[in-house]
């Protein structure tokens, strides 16, 4: 019975490995993700590596080499960065593979981060000088209405519950700026294909409750058209075992 546990935990840790997890028990993330990525183990990896550490959670973990990158770079072909925006939020950053990347396009000012792993919000203080806002719930509350150009969101909301995700999505609506855009990826429809439910059914590892959560397309869409916000592009990013729909949304001027 033990071995069959542990069987389970070691079975789990590595889906969560594949799915570039940092979590931390957070009310949101359900199903008692406790084992999540360790910062300092993770920190030792990747320094052995000799890659960065997010090329490291893409390269090694992930089995995905190059996947951040190739987001960001659809991003810039999108015209997400030729604005320069002078002050991003992204929520739930973990190691800071996105982050980082995004320090690079675009330089802003002020870069804030609502994150749930303490070690890791720590971090990305210590090496980035990114803001870490108190994260509770699923609340931007400390960050005023309208004041940032581009607030952003990478595997964070499909392993939250449905709930989290929607209250988040209020929230990013109402501190971004006119003009502003909203980035993050859902695991829509499109990304859910016989041959992926498929996939995830037969390959998907045990999961837990909140991961993978699917998110219906037509509900952003609607929901942020409502919200001032209208969805400019999207594009498919791997993630586990398929993808997630990376959807861009502008708000109006
Ligand atoms: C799957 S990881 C993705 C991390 C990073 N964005 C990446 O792609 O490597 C999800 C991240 O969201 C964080 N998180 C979970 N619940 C959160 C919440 N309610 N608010 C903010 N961050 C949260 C976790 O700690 C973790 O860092």
């Amino acid at each position: 019975m033990q071995a069959a546990g542990r069987a389970v935990k070691s079975g789990a840790r590595r889906l969560l490995g594949r799915a570039g997890f940092d979590i931390v028990r957070s009310g949101d993330n359900r199903g008692g993700v406790d084992d999540f990525l360790p910062f300092e183990p993770t920190m030792r990896a990747a320094r052995a590596s000799g890659l960065s550490v997010g090329d490291h959670i893409d390269t090694v973990m992930n089995g995905t080499p190059g996947a951040t990158q190739s987001t960001i770079d659809e991003l810039r072909a999108l015209g997400v960065y030729a604005d320069r925006p002078a002050s991003v939020l992204e929520i739930g950053p973990g190691s800071g593979r996105y982050l980082e990347k995004t320090l690079k396009e675009c330089s802003p000012d002020r870069y804030e981060i609502y994150e749930t792993a303490a070690p890791w919000a720590g971090y990305l203080v210590e090496t980035f000088g990114v803001i870490a806002r108190p994260t509770a719930g699923c609340s931007l509350a400390p960050t005023p209405d309208a004041t940032v150009d581009l607030v952003q969101a990478h595997k964070v909301f499909n392993t939250v519950t449905f709930l989290c995700a929607s209250r988040y999505f209020f929230e990013m609506a109402r501190v971004t700026r006119p003009g502003g855009r909203i980035v993050f990826d859902v695991m829509t429809e499109t990304c859910l294909d016989p041959d992926a439910v498929r996939t995830w059914a037969t390959q998907g590892g045990e999961g837990h409750g909140s991961y993978p959560a699917a998110m219906p397309r037509r509900a952003c869409v609607d929901l942020f058209a409502t919200l001032g916000c209208t969805l400019e592009a999207g594009f498919l990013a791997p993630m586990g075992v398929a993808t997630t729909e990376v959807l861009v949304f502008r708000k109006a001027g």
